[in-house]
């Protein structure tokens, strides 16, 4: 029978190959209904930190999908949120503790710029409405978030016209580019709601990285001129960088801070946007008016919340970043070799994350073809091929993901 098929996201449904169908998941392998079984490279776009169908995270759901698979949070609460909020705030450093939930990235980033637009608001100063990103960020698909992410390559240009007048700089990675970044931000300072950026690594607008240096100077600027830092650690979060939290390497105290991907282990779809105590008593008082506006309809929901719990307790049980920490040693033996062929610009690893970056832009749809004859699953994207699995992958699979990576590089280039 000839079944309606869906409609899938980024992709030009009159000429990309047909998609292949997927029936099962264990580990890092997924199961094609045609019998192929290919080594995931990229976690379901680096969600799946522990691999896919971990029991511990199963039985957790399953136990809750018994009790209550859902209630609103609307005026009330159950025990898996009140638990996860008081875990998250005690992992976040400084003063995160307000977590106000949802259930997507983009729209974790929609209720970060809300709270910085509001927290000015609330507190009587006019006028600041605008953000400053950096160019090869990337913040989601939704139209605030859309405004911040790189005009150019970001995936967004078709909207430009009806985008929020956002600024967006390149990322500072020098003392004269730190001192043009402080220009900047003293000359729009009246204007700005706050900075953000993903910290340590630009992730989906072209696998860029930065050192924890330049973070924790962007974050002494930006508090210097009394603005809120924002950082989106939607795919640095829960250990992909090293450290539970890519922020913790710069030793820096962000206002908001927003998580989603690897927060439910890649099993629930969960967001949330985490603010400091005085972010939160801006929004208290007795005007109605100075609550929050915003509230997701599945905001907070019982068995993504049991999901994200039991994840955290396996980041306790289980040595999630000491593996990082082996597999940026494989990943970065690895990978070297590609540096000595003519079609690669550039390769880096960081954390559980290792690049390929070309010197120009390849057939992606040819590119992924042959990953795919390699029994991988490896997605590259713009000019660059990326591995980012789960992080507790062996290291004969993350050596099988390795030399797909090589064997494709060294194909382009003959
Ligand atoms: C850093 C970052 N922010 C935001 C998003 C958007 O998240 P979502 O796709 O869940 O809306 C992504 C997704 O790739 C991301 O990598």
């Amino acid at each position: 029978m000839n079944l309606k098929q869906p409609w899938l996201p980024y992709r030009q449904m009159q000429t990309a190959p047909k998609s292949m169908m997927a029936v099962r998941t264990e580990g890092v392998r997924i199961h094609l209904a045609d019998g192929r079984i290919l080594i995931d490279g990229i976690g379901s776009w680096w969600t799946a930190c522990h691999g896919y169908n971990h029991p511990h995270i199963r039985q957790a759901v399953q136990k809750q999908l018994e009790s209550m698979p859902h209630i609103m949070l609307g005026g009330m609460v159950h025990e898996p949120v009140v638990r996860l909020t008081d875990r998250l705030a005690r992992l976040l450093p400084g003063e995160l503790n307000h977590v106000f939930y949802s259930e997507s990235g983009s729209v974790s980033i929609e209720i970060a710029m809300k709270m910085a637009l509001q927290y000015w608001i609330n507190r009587g100063v006019n006028g600041r409405t605008r953000f400053l990103s950096f160019r090869d960020g990337y913040h989601g698909d939704t139209f605030a978030a859309m405004s911040i992410c790189d005009p150019v390559d970001g995936m967004h240009r078709l909207f430009k016209d009806v985008l929020a007048d956002q600024i967006i700089i390149d990322l500072p990675r020098d003392s004269q580019s730190l001192h043009n970044f402080e220009e900047k931000i003293s000359a729009h300072a009246d204007e700005l709601a706050g900075v953000i950026l993903e910290p340590l690594v630009q992730a989906a607008a072209g696998m860029k990285f930065h050192e924890p240096e330049v973070l924790s100077a962007i974050s002494s600027i930006v508090h210097r001129y009394d603005l809120l830092l924002i950082l989106d650690e939607i795919a640095t979060g829960f250990g992909r960088t090293g450290t539970l939290f890519a922020c913790e390497q710069a030793a820096i105290e962000p206002d908001i801070v927003t998580l989603s991907k690897a927060l439910t282990g890649g099993t629930m779809p969960l967001a949330a946007t985490v603010a400091t105590g005085n972010i939160y008593e801006a929004f208290l008082s007795d005007e109605y008016e100075k609550a929050l506006m915003h509230g997701p309809t599945f905001c907070g929901n019982p068995l993504a919340c049991a999901a994200a719990n039991a994840s955290l307790d396996l980041f306790e049980t289980e040595p999630r970043l000491a593996q990082v920490t082996m597999m940026e040693s494989q990943l970065e033996a690895g990978l070297s070799v590609c540096r000595d062929y003519s079609v690669v610009a550039d390769v880096r690893v960081k954390g559980a994350i290792g690049v390929v970056q070309l010197l120009h832009r390849p057939d992606i749809n040819h590119l992924r073809e042959q990953f795919i004859s390699q029994g991988v699953w490896v997605r590259p994207f713009g000019d660059v091929i990326y591995l980012m699995p789960a992080l507790n992958i062996n290291s004969d699979d993350l050596q099988q993901l390795i030399d797909a990576v090589i064997h494709v590089v060294k194909a382009t280039s003959s």
